[in-house]
């Protein structure tokens, strides 16, 4: 995975520089023409309310569109994981395998089924194994073959490499389905990293892993259905149909046209019931230049959520990297490292931090979370902690290229569940797409416990476990990876 990211993305870097740059100058004049509007007719406190970061896309949290229409679809959500073949947990903490969400999801699909999808390898031939637990995504591949010569099979696709396998593509558009691959290199010098599933326009999967049978039984992979909500889905069609329009047209518009734009976001989320919970729900997307007018940048959203806390922040994320990761020449980029240090010293938010270790970690990693994991200190209440977790592997799993590690990509705190597919490091926020939801459910009134608890159980699990490991300066990560 690591390499077919970086050959990806490697190209076109200087072009695309420059043509940031100019974009950027330009979104610079209008930002202060707009600004100093505002500075005359507004209240000079708004403006000086310390609001961090914000892409020049990102909704102004000035503007007060009307608020969202409330849905009274009876919203379903389940949180879905894939937990890899021999990890075992001393915990009641479980959930529905994704393998099982995407069988449920295919029974329910009557009439459509959007995917999009970073690339497919959901059988053995693909990755060239002969292991008995390719079988489910075998299954996946076979009922989607199946579904497409019956019902409407979209699938969004990040333009493969020559190298990359292209069976199964060719499979299911030699079943019916219709693909649209999406030229991300060419775009934003990035890749498309999201993967969801949108079925019948009524139910919803988003989530970290890939089409990818590893991804099933052999990573461990966090994700979220939502059954039976209407409104949802159609918001995540605004997103799906970006994509599909970028695979036709291969250029960016802009500004979008209306038919891409949202009402729900950060300031004005869609007010639903969820699980018979009174929630709010907006679905946030990258790159800023994917989002339509009213659609919160993927990074805008995380640092809302960080902002938004007041007592915990607990992330799960494979990769984290203050830097332009991907980016030549090297570039720092610190957007989420500085929110993190700042309201761990503004507010005294805990911060909790499991990241992934495995072959294929870069070591530089390892010195930028040791740096944050410096910012601990009881006695004035810094609390930043690291931990690393390891999926362990038999030789034989050990023979499965890239696979064997904790790929999740979520964050929790005292009030929002974040659920995401992108990485964390800058690249994923400024050239790849990936998308995620926002849920915020205050609290429940049904005896099921709200989504935020569920997912800080499943944190708690795998912080607690014997999988995860303390960061220290003193680590040595030769010996633990
Ligand atoms: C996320 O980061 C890891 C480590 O660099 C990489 O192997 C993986 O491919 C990344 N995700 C994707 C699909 O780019
Ligand atoms: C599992 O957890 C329980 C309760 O925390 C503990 O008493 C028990 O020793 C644990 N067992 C193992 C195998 O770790
Ligand atoms: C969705 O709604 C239908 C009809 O109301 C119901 O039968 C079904 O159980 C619901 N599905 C879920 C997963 O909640
Ligand atoms: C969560 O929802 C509650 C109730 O609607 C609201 O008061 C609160 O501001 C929301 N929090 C966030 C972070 O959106």
């Amino acid at each position: 995975m690591d390499t077919t990211y970086k050959q990806l993305v490697d190209m076109e870097w200087r072009k695309q520089d420059n043509r940031k740059t100019q974009l950027y100058s330009k979104s610079v004049i209008i930002l202060v023409t707009v600004a100093t509007v505002l500075l005359v007719s507004m209240a000079l406190y708004n403006l000086l309310t310390p609001r961090v970061s914000s892409s020049p896309n990102a909704p102004s949290s000035n503007l007060r569109l009307p608020q969202g229409k409330s849905c009274s679809d009876p919203c379903n959500i389940v949180l879905v994981e894939s937990i890899p073949e021999g990890l075992e947990f001393n915990s009641t903490t479980t959930h529905p395998s994704i393998f099982q969400a995407w069988l449920n999801l295919m029974a329910e699909a009557r009439s459509s089924l959007d995917i999009a999808s970073f690339y497919w390898t959901l059988t053995n031939k693909d990755t060239g194994t002969h292991e008995p637990t390719a079988l489910q995504g075998e299954t996946i591949l076979k009922k989607l073959t199946q579904l497409s010569g019956k019902l409407s099979v979209r699938i969004a696709v990040n333009t493969p490499q020559e190298t990359q396998p292209q069976d199964n593509l060719q499979l299911l558009s030699d079943s019916g389905a219709d693909i649209r691959t999406v030229n991300m290199r060419e775009l934003t010098s990035g890749v498309l990293h999201t993967k969801f599933w949108i079925v019948d326009k009524k139910h919803i999967y988003i989530g970290s892993a890939n089409m990818d049978w590893r991804s099933l039984t052999q990573v461990k992979e966090l994700g979220a259905v939502v059954y039976n909500c209407s409104c949802l889905a159609a918001d995540l069609g605004k997103i799906f149909e970006a994509y599909w329009f970028l695979g036709e047209s291969q250029s960016i518009p802009s500004p979008w046209p209306a038919s891409f734009s949202t009402l729900y976001n950060e300031n004005t989320p869609l007010q639903l019931q969820l699980n018979n919970t009174p929630s709010s729900v907006y679905l946030s997307s990258s790159p800023p230049s994917f989002c339509a007018s009213g659609r919160t940048p993927d990074i805008q959203s995380i640092l809302s959520v960080m902002d938004d806390a007041r007592s915990y922040i607990y992330i799960a994320v494979m990769n984290y990297l203050p830097t332009m990761e991907f980016s030549h020449p090297k570039k720092y980029w610190a957007d989420i490292d500085t929110q993190l240090r700042r309201v761990a010293y503004e507010r005294r938010v805990k911060v909790r931090m499991l990241i992934s270790c495995w072959a294929s970690t870069q070591p530089v990693m390892f010195s930028f979370l040791k740096s944050l994991a410096s910012v601990y200190d009881p006695k004035s209440k810094l609390d930043i902690q690291v931990r690393l977790f390891v999926v362990p592997a038999t030789p034989k799993q050990k023979e499965i290229p890239f696979a064997r590690v904790n790929h999740n990509k979520y964050m929790v705190t005292d009030k929002i569940a974040y659920i995401g597919t992108s990485n964390w490091s800058g690249d994923y926020f400024v050239r790849t797409a990936g998308s995620a939801m926002v849920v915020n459910q205050t609290e429940s009134l049904s005896l099921e416990p709200t989504v935020q608890s569920q997912l800080k159980a499943v944190f708690e699990r795998d912080w607690s476990s014997e999988y995860s490991t303390p960061l220290t300066q003193h680590s040595n990560l030769k010996h633990l990876c």
